[in-house]
């Protein structure tokens, strides 16, 4: 945050700011796709809801988070009394994704370093037990009962 006015004021001097406060202010409802660091929300996620303050006003919040064992429930927790305080209205419900970066969530693009890509994307080399592999790819891993879905809380 960077800019010399509080945000409450809405007199950005950036032009950065001023585009997402337009950006947010013509959405009706928001979803934060987040992670958690040591029990609590990232920076540039908080950075982002203080640059502005109105344009968040009144608008429901919904939450989708990834972490380790938690899923990023902590800093779901935590998130909240930060968006009530510029007036955003969080759901009480929240979507978790427990052990993202190795276990039964199946992403596409999920991350930078690996690629689960399936057919019909194609990839270029084949692991020779039938599952395919592109170019900066691991084997996918076998499919679980509950492949594609995470948690309710
Ligand atoms: C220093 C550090 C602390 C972490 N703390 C937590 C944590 O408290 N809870 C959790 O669920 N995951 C934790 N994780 C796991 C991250 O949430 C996980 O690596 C996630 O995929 C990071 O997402 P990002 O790369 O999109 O920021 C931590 C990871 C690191 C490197």
């Amino acid at each position: 945050m960077d800019e010399p006015n509080h945000p409450a004021q809405r007199k950005y001097t950036k032009e950065q700011p001023r585009r997402w406060s337009a950006r947010v202010d013509s959405a009706d409802a928001f979803v934060f796709v987040m992670s958690e660091y040591d029990y609590g929300f990232s920076a540039p996620l908080k950075n982002a809801i203080d640059y502005l303050h109105h344009e968040w006003g009144y608008k429901p919040v919904g939450f989708v988070s990834y972490g380790g064992i938690s899923g990023g429930t902590r800093a779901v927790q935590m998130i909240k009394q930060v968006v009530t305080t510029v007036r955003m209205m969080p759901l009480p419900e929240a979507y978790l994704f427990p052990l993202s970066a190795s276990s039964w969530v199946r992403p596409v693009n999920f991350g930078p370093t690996r690629c689960w890509r399936r057919p019909p994307t194609p990839c270029s080399k084949s692991s020779g037990d039938g599952r395919r592999l592109c170019d900066r790819c691991e084997p996918s891993p076998p499919e679980p009962a509950s492949a594609g879905r995470g948690q309710f809380r």
